[in-house]
């Protein structure tokens, strides 16, 4: 039995994701519901994580911390050995979360007003926060080509005449893409072009299936001539959201010092405590553990998929990266709210594809970063859903 196979009990702990369930999915019982939504793993980080910080408990004075140079190294090392990236540390600016520092890169960048450009479907904080911040939306969607995804350039060129920002998620959630370099060298060279920022959100980038690997758009060619935020972090890696913690790449001296300066007048403040440690303990000794959950999850992956395409109308397309499915439901007939609400009667939550813009209808996310048995479970109540479907109305029993 692997580590990944024991089933922790999350309910009670202040979970997001297992504790929210009633407001999220206006449920009455969720003691039976299973939670397959949100992306963080019900698994333990790796044990240098867990010894870190016990290690830290055990000094019991909690005043302010400052970031060392040790974590500083870590976390250039592993983007050096894992990505092939080599980070400068002191183009790193510290945040608490990735979606704040998208926040701070919507103000810096951009002005009330100005337009904004995302790729749908997509993390919702990508439209909602320059939303909120009064900036307008240019939407150019992923074209779908048989359950493959590709950028529309001849929409995305149409749209950086007009945009100050781009935002770009590599790898793609809740798609699972990996972009190729030659994509990102064409959106690289448009963002020179038109004068476009280019945010790229890479959180999931250590999520890499089946030897997959990801290209930082930092690396690109012309990468240089453009001015790009690269967000990354620990906490989808290690499953440490809770607890806080990314990182904004900025080459750019001039963008650097605006972000910094905006940090510095709106309170934005670094790690906490608990945050140093661990991230340090994660990316100097977390590399062993990673790799053993990368293969559990391809498994997962690999059984939901053959399982869950039996069904006549399912289509599944493996993720290049992330611990997300993205199950394309269209050929059902269904709609999204016959099929989440069947769901929902099967004690199954996942999140509807609308929730990452209108051009996620027709699908479901479904996060699979969960023991096995549980895996298990919700595909079983998955098929008996949809069984609901697909038997005839009429019952003999009824006729
Ligand atoms: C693409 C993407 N960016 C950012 C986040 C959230 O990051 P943080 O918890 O650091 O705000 C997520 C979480 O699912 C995500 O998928």
């Amino acid at each position: 039995m692997s580590g990944f196979d024991i089933v922790y009990e999350r309910r009670q702990s202040n979970s997001v994701k297992w504790d929210t369930l009633q407001d999220v999915y206006n449920v009455n019982d969720t003691s039976d519901l299973l939670a397959m939504w949100i992306a963080d793993m019900d698994f333990p980080p790796p044990p240098a994580v867990m010894e870190a910080l016990t290690r830290r408990m055990q000094h019991p004075i909690f005043g302010y911390s400052t970031i060392p140079n040790t974590l500083k190294s870590a976390v250039v090392q592993w983007y050096e050995r894992r990505h092939h990236w080599q980070i400068d540390q002191d183009t790193i600016l510290f945040r608490q979360s990735v979606i704040s520092a998208i926040a701070d890169v919507v103000a810096t960048m951009t002005a009330k007003g100005d337009c904004v450009a995302i790729s749908t479907p997509v993390y919702p904080p990508f439209f909602q926060i320059p939303h909120n911040l009064e900036r307008a939306l240019i939407r150019c969607p992923l074209v779908e080509r048989n359950g493959h995804y590709i950028m529309d350039f001849d929409a995305l060129r149409l749209a950086f005449d007009k945009a100050k920002l781009f935002i770009l998620c590599n790898p793609h959630n809740p798609a699972g893409i990996v972009w190729n370099r030659q994509d990102l060298e064409r959106l690289v060279e448009l963002a020179i072009e038109f004068n476009v920022t280019i945010l790229s959100d890479e959180i999931h980038a250590d999520i890499l299936l089946d030897g997959e690997s990801y290209t930082p758009l930092l690396t690109v060619a012309r990468a240089d001539e453009a001015n790009i935020i690269a967000c990354i972090s620990p906490t989808k890696t290690f499953n440490i959201a809770g607890i806080q913690a990314s990182m904004m790449v900025v080459p750019n001296k001039a963008t650097f010092n605006q972000l910094k300066s905006y940090g510095f007048a709106h309170g934005q403040v670094e790690y906490n405590t608990f945050a140093i440690a661990a991230v340090e303990a994660a990316y100097s000794s977390g590399e062993q553990w990673l790799d053993e959950f990368l293969s559990y999850i391809s498994k997962n992956a690999d059984y939901v998929i053959a399982q869950l395409t039996k069904i006549p109308g399912i289509q599944i397309q493996k993720p290049q990266a992330t611990y997300l499915l993205w199950i394309d439901y269209r050929q059902t007939g269904l709609c999204e709210e016959e099929i989440m609400q069947q769901l929902l009667d099967h004690n199954l939550a996942l999140d509807p594809g609308t929730k990452y813009g209108e051009h996620g209808n027709g699908f479901l996310r479904m996060n699979i970063a969960t023991p096995f048995s549980i895996v298990k479970e919700a595909v079983s109540r998955f098929e008996q859903a949809m069984n609901q479907t697909i038997e005839p109305l009429t019952s003999p029993s009824n006729m």
